[in-house]
């Protein structure tokens, strides 16, 4: 069956990137009805609540689009079956977490959420409807989806002959704390999929904002297999330039010097260079994960260990960090309170998914100090739920002690600490007062800065004693 116009679309999932994804979609087609579910009704009451402050995530100009479009042409709802029932186009925007157990855990994609949304989808739609792949998927995913919808258009040739489905990828590039930048100005926009009228379809949705250059389309298999080769390459580069801070620090050069010298060859280009203490996000570990899993499933062994080093270099960075941190305070951190600066995964977002911090402060408080963490954005009970001191079947932690707190600022983190540690590179950060914290800090004071945020200069004139990552001089 071959559709004309789209005028309804539903997406399945409104987290991080079905949430911004569709605001920046409706808000850039007018006439389309766009609707964004989610099984979780909290999440979508949030979604809706009056005041955009409490919106579920934090996106640097994500507020000003929803008040735009809301209500207006877009809508959240947990009212799954309604809104697939009435879309032309069905977006499929879940989560799809590495395994935890079973075959393939810690490496494959648990799948059972797109497997579901496939099923709601052949349940509830009605006549043709288009479904489109928005989460990152293991290769061969839409095989699956194909399946399961294709299963229901012979079961249901009785009852409703007019149910029939296309299956298109569209994975989606946008870095969280640019989401809507990303949205708005993407690199490229990519469609994979055997059907040239649902392309079509897509891609005029897209044209209303996009140049029709940028506009990539492809086979599905491509197009799945381009969105994990992207975050493997990125994430490649973040361990090459940690793998070299180390050497850096061992031989007295700098790694912000390499990387600028490096990185104004043409050929390899100044982005992603930046060292720090490892990619965390909900991204990068579990899609090369995912691709080491199909190498190997594909016989490729070697090809899987050479992108298994990428993961092991990010968790020996963080290790490694911690590590410093324990030896510079004299092997002993028994007694000292140490303060955290910046628990997400990266600025301007409050997600904490794989953030350097969790590994980090989790080695720190084995080592019996205390921490108070100021992060602006990331809120108490989210911590609480990384750190997952209590309750773990090997913790020593005591139910009833006190190992950590948040504080409501970097003063308040600082008050009495024998040292910090930069974590995340929040834009306040940049501007210390160290005159301040100096004061307010037992002595020797220390400041571990892990993202290369800090004045040397400054701070050494307040006293501080200064570890920089990848700084050997
Ligand atoms: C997305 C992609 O979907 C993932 O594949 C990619 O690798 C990272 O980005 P993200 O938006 O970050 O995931 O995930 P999350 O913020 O957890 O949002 C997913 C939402 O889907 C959640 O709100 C969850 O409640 C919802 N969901 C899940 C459903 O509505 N139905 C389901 O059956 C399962
Ligand atoms: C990533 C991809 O960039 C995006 O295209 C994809 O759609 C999802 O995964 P995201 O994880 O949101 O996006 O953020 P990104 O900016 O890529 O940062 C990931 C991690 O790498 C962060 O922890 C960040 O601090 C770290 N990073 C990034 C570095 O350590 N150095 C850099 O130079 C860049």
């Amino acid at each position: 069956m071959k559709k004309r116009k789209i005028s309804n679309i539903c997406c399945i999932g409104a987290g991080y990137v079905g949430g911004p994804t569709m605001a920046v979609l409706a808000d850039n087609n007018p006439k389309l009805k766009v609707t964004v579910v989610d099984i979780n009704k909290q999440k979508i009451d949030l979604w809706n609540s009056k005041d955009l402050k409490y919106l579920p995530i934090y996106e640097p100009g994500l507020a000003k689009v929803i008040s735009r479009n809301r209500d207006v042409n877009l809508f959240f709802s947990y009212n799954v079956s309604e809104s697939i029932a009435e879309a032309d186009m069905v977006f499929i925007s879940v989560n799809t977490p590495t395994k935890k157990k079973g075959f393939g855990a810690g490496f494959a994609s648990d799948l059972k959420w797109v497997e579901s949304s496939a099923r709601q989808v052949a349940k509830y739609s009605r006549g043709h409807t288009i479904v489109v792949e928005k989460s990152t998927l293991p290769v061969k995913t839409a095989q699956t989806i194909k399946t399961i919808l294709q299963a229901c258009e012979v079961k249901c040739e009785d009852i409703n002959k007019n149910k029939s489905f296309s299956i298109l990828s569209n994975p989606e590039f946008l870095a969280e704390g640019t989401a809507i930048n990303d949205l708005q100005n993407p690199d490229r926009v990519l469609i994979g999929g055997d059907d040239n009228n649902a392309i079509k379809l897509l891609k005029e949705i897209y044209l209303n904002w996009v140049e029709d250059y940028k506009i990539l389309t492809t086979d599905l298999w491509s197009s799945e297999l381009s969105k994990l080769i992207s975050n493997a390459f990125l994430a490649q580069r973040i361990s090459s330039i940690n793998s070299i801070s180390a050497l850096c620090e061992a031989t007295q050069s700098n790694i912000n010097n390499v990387a600028k010298a490096v990185g104004m060859d043409k050929r390899i280009g100044p982005f992603f260079l930046e060292a720090g203490p490892g990619f965390g996000g909900s991204c990068f570990k579990k899609d090369i994960s995912n691709l080491i899993y199909i190498c190997n499933h594909y016989g490729l062994s070697e090809v899987a260990s050479y992108w298994e080093k990428v993961i092991l270099i990010n968790q020996w960075q963080q290790k490694r960090i911690s590590k410093i941190i324990v030896e510079k305070l004299f092997g002993n951190l028994s007694e000292k309170k140490i303060a955290i600066l910046g628990f997400a995964f990266k600025s301007n977002t409050n997600d904490t998914r794989e953030s350097p911090a969790i590994s980090i402060c989790k080695d720190l408080l084995e080592e019996g100090c205390f921490l108070s963490i100021y992060d602006p954005k990331v809120k108490k009970e989210q911590i609480d739920r990384e750190l997952k001191l209590i309750n773990t079947l090997e913790s020593d932690f005591d139910n009833e002690k006190h190992y950590w707190e948040k504080s409501k600022n970097i003063n308040e983190a600082c008050d009495n600490s024998d040292a910090i540690v930069i974590l995340t590179n929040w834009e306040e950060f940049l501007n210390l007062d160290f005159k301040k914290m100096q004061s307010i800090m037992k002595s020797p004071s220390w400041i571990f800065d892990t993202r290369n945020m800090v004045e040397l200069s400054q701070a050494e004139r307040y006293g501080f004693n200064i570890w920089k990552l990848g700084d050997g001089f």
